[in-house]
C-alpha cells in the first residue's frame, strides 16, 4: 500500500508555557515543530493564544487533544469539534491528534484517558466515530495509543491488533506513543516488539516519547521524568521498523529548563539517525 502519512517534520517538543519565551527568543528555531495542547487554545484571546500566534510564525504546529473521547458511547461533542477545526484552520495545523480512549459516559467527564475493551464491536464503534470526526475536520485524524493498568475480561484481540483494525477500517493515521507501549507492556506482560510488528508502517505519522514512574509492580505514565532507558531502546526498534517519523518529547511535570529537553531531543535525533542507517 502506498504510504498515506506525511513526510517527517523532524524533532519537536510539546509547547509548554514555561518555554514560550525561550522558543521565541534565545532558542528560536531549536526544534523543528511544536505540538500544542488543543484544549489550552480553544478560548479566543488571553496569554496562550497570544503566544501560539507568535510561535506559529516560527514553527509548524500540530494540535493534540484530550477531550475527544472517541471511545465513549456519548454523542460526539460537535461544539468542541467545530472549535478544533477553527483552531486547526487558523494555525494551519500540520495535523490533529487525540487518544484512542474514553474519558467519561452519561455526560460525566472523569478527565482520565480510560482504556478501550479490545473487541470487534468496539472497533466498529470507534471506526464509525472517527469517520464522523474526519468528515467534520476535513482531514485524517491521528489517534494515539494510551497506557493502561487494567484489561477487560472480554478482550478479543491484543491491543496492537485493535489499533491496526481501527486505523485501517477508519482510514486514519496513528500517533504511536513509545513510552505508552513500554508502560503497558510491563503492566500487562506483553512483548513490545510484537506490538510494533503489528502496526501498519504506512499509518504511523508521529511518535511520542515521555518519562514514566516505576511503582514496582506497575509503571505509571506520568510525563514528569526523563525518557527511561528501555523506552530509548524501544524507540530505536520503532525507527528500524517505521523509518523517519516526526518525533517529540512530552513533558508535563517537573518541567526542566528548555536546554535540558533539547539535550534529550538530541539523543532521539542521534538514535533515529543510527537506527535508520543500521
Ligand atoms: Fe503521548
Amino acid at each position: 500500500m502506498t504510504s498515506i502519512r506525511q513526510p517527517s517534520l523532524g524533532f519537536g517538543l510539546g509547547a509548554r508555557p514555561d518555554h514560550y519565551e525561550d522558543l521565541l527568543n534565545d532558542h528560536r528555531g531549536s526544534v523543528a515543530w511544536l505540538e500544542a495542547l488543543t484544549e489550552n487554545y480553544l478560548v479566543p484571546g488571553g496569554r496562550p493564544v497570544h503566544y501560539l500566534e507568535r510561535l506559529r510564525n516560527h514553527y509548524p504546529i500540530v494540535l493534540h487533544g484530550v477531550s475527544l473521547s472517541i471511545g465513549s458511547t456519548d454523542s460526539l461533542d460537535l461544539e468542541y469539534l467545530h472549535g478544533v477545526k477553527t483552531l486547526a484552520d487558523r494555525y494551519e495545523a500540520a495535523w490533529v491528534s487525540d487518544h484512542l480512549c474514553w474519558t467519561g459516559v452519561d455526560g460525566i467527564n472523569v478527565h482520565d484517558l480510560l482504556p478501550m475493551p479490545f473487541t470487534e464491536s468496539a472497533v466498529r464503534h470507534v471506526v464509525q466515530r472517527i469517520g464522523q470526526v474526519q468528515e467534520l475536520l476535513g482531514r485524517r485524524l491521528l489517534i494515539e495509543n494510551v497506557s493502561s493498568y487494567l484489561s477487560f475480561i472480554g478482550d478479543e484481540m491484543p491491543e496492537w491488533e485493535f489499533l491496526r483494525e481501527v486505523a485501517e477500517r477508519a482510514d486514519c493515521l496513528l500517533l504511536l506513543d513509545v513510552n505508552n507501549i513500554y508502560v503497558s507492556s510491563v503492566n500487562h506482560g506483553f512483548d513490545p516488539l510484537a506490538y510494533l510488528r503489528g502496526i501498519p508502517i504506512e499509518r504511523v505519522q508521529q511518535f511520542h516519547l515521555a518519562g514514566h514512574s516505576n511503582l514496582g509492580r506497575y509503571l505509571i505514565d506520568t510525563h514528569d521524568a526523563p525518557v527511561a532507558e528501555p523506552v530509548w531502546q524501544l524507540f530505536r526498534s520503532a525507527v528500524e521498523r517505521f523509518g523517519q517519523v516526526s518525533t517529540m518529547i512530552e513533558r508535563d511535570g517537573n518541567i526542566p529548563a528548555l536546554p535540558e529537553l533539547l539535550t534529550e531531543l538530541d539523543r532521539a535525533r542521534s538514535i533515529a539517525t543510527t537506527a535508520e542507517a543500521a
